[in-house]
């Protein structure tokens, strides 16, 4: 039978709005925000990292920037924003592996990764899902390796927290995503999980969440 195709929320919410989407996210100041995120994950040279949700491949061609001697491979679902981003990693001089796929079926056998990051994705993805994609993320790393998840807490009240909804397509209302996250992490059985502010933005605060995976596998 022809495999039915998935359904997601694009990186813009709509795929019209995807031109405006790195303009819209260089205002915003997240390409400050997502080094946090690369240092956080502090790739050491010969790490083989992914980032998850890569959409248009900024944090790729930045952590690959910052990290000539990393091998680094980008997933993202979405057809339209892995070509945007073969193009700008290929104007930047910058070999990632691009791959289309969803973060709770990742297309790779088991310990293939030293480091998972992603930004801005997790509050994209309704909870089932999310509850699905740690343990597999947990699949791809290698012991002692690590995931670092750059995102939004709660969408709450408010006219901003309204903007947050629609704009940014906010999938968990007033539940908060870092807490999410880090509750699934524990349930995962990774290690060492924390969850911290990382910075502020027009659309509220972003969370940095990390986790590891323990070196010695029980
Ligand atoms: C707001 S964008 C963030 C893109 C990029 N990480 C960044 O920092 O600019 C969210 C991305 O999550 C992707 N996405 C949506 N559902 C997904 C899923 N199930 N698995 C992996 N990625 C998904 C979307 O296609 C989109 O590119």
């Amino acid at each position: 039978m022809p495999e039915v195709p998935r359904s997601f929320v694009p990186a813009a919410g709509r795929d019209w709005l995807l031109p405006l989407y790195d303009p819209l996210l260089r205002l915003m100041g997240v390409d400050r925000i997502r080094a946090i995120l690369i240092d956080q994950a502090s790739p050491q040279p010969g790490d083989r990292v992914l980032d998850l949700g890569c959409g248009t491949g900024s944090l790729a061609i930045q952590l690959r920037a910052l990290h000539p001697e990393v091998v680094v491979s980008g997933l993202d679902p979405d057809s339209k924003a892995l070509a945007r981003a073969r193009r700008k990693g290929d104007r930047s001089g910058s070999e990632i592996e691009w791959h289309q796929g969803y973060a709770d079926a990742l297309p790779f056998p088991d310990g293939s990764f030293d480091r998972v990051v992603s930004s801005l994705v997790f509050h994209h993805l309704p909870p089932d899902v999310v509850r699905k994609a740690i343990p597999e993320i947990r699949r791809v790393l290698r012991p002692g390796g690590m995931l670092s998840v750059l995102d939004f807490g709660a969408a709450g009240h408010g006219v901003v927290s309204a903007l947050l909804s629609r704009v940014a397509s906010h999938q968990h209302g007033e539940e908060d995503v870092a807490v999410e996250l880090l509750a699934m992490m524990e349930e995962a059985d990774l290690v060492e999980v924390e969850v911290r502010s990382a910075s502020w933005t027009l659309f509220g605060e972003l969370f940095l969440t990390t986790g590891k995976v323990p070196r010695q596998v029980a």
